[in-house]
């Protein structure tokens, strides 16, 4: 199942409700929430109370993605701002089994997400523990980035291994993800499409996300790449 993920970093947060709510009528199914420290990624972004206004006024799961070093520090005060989704960079943590584990005892869906860079053999361990993975497909830490087609072959790796061993997890893609390289993103296997200057970009989220999605839809033809629009609010 194909998704669109609307990345607000991309919004214009003085009016982020609002933004929030026209991607998810374009079609959006989850809000992807970046979370930057200025440290593990050199930009500042959002913290948990921010998190917590956009959970009052949106009911579309909310897909955090930590860009932070310690993120067990951070997992608990996300969960409680009220996220869904909680994914952590493989670089990022020393014992990653055990923030898998951290953030689905706090009753969230746990991710893992790789930097460009970084092999995937690396996940070997944790594919069995993770609801999403998400292969950057540029560097992380800025909107608005060309995507690095290095991350095709991931996803079509990512897609082979969950199939040989019958895992469940699903394939997200974040970084460039925009109406010329969606196709290929799809083609490849990737199924939650992360997209922020592509929606939010010029002021019409509703519009851009709706022909996004429209892109993504001419290049779904395998079995299971049927394109939701309908948020899935089961956490
Ligand atoms: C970058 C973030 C992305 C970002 C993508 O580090 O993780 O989610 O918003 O932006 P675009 O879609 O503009 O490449
Ligand atoms: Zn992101």
């Amino acid at each position: 199942m194909i998704e669109l993920a609307a990345s607000i970093l991309s919004a214009d947060f003085a009016h982020l409700g609002a933004e929030a709510q026209a991607a998810v009528e374009g079609g959006a199914t989850a809000l992807h929430v970046d979370i930057m420290d200025g440290h593990f990624v050199p930009n500042l972004t959002i913290g948990p109370s921010v998190v917590a206004s956009l959970r009052r006024v949106s009911r579309v799961p909310l897909d955090c993605h930590l860009m932070i070093e310690h993120p067990d520090e951070f997992i608990p005060v996300f969960a409680e701002a009220g996220v869904d989704w909680i994914s952590v960079h493989q670089e990022a943590c020393t014992h990653l089994d055990r923030t898998l584990h951290l953030i689905a005892s706090h009753g969230c869906k746990p991710g893992v997400v790789i930097n460009p860079a970084t092999p995937i053999h690396v996940l070997d361990e944790v594919l069995p523990l993770v609801h999403h993975v998400l292969v950057m497909s540029v560097n992380p830490g800025f909107g608005g980035q060309t995507f690095i087609h290095s991350a095709l072959k991931k996803i079509g790796s990512l897609s082979k291994i969950r199939e040989a061993h019958q895992l469940q997890f699903r394939i997200e893609v974040d970084g460039g993800v925009h109406h010329d390289t969606v196709a290929s993103v799809v083609g490849a296997g990737g199924e939650i499409l992360v997209a922020g200057s592509a929606v939010f970009e010029d002021g019409n989220p509703r519009e851009n996300a709706k022909r996004l999605l429209k892109s993504a839809l001419l290049a779904a033809n395998g079995p299971g790449q049927e394109i939701s629009t309908v948020a899935n609010y089961e956490r």
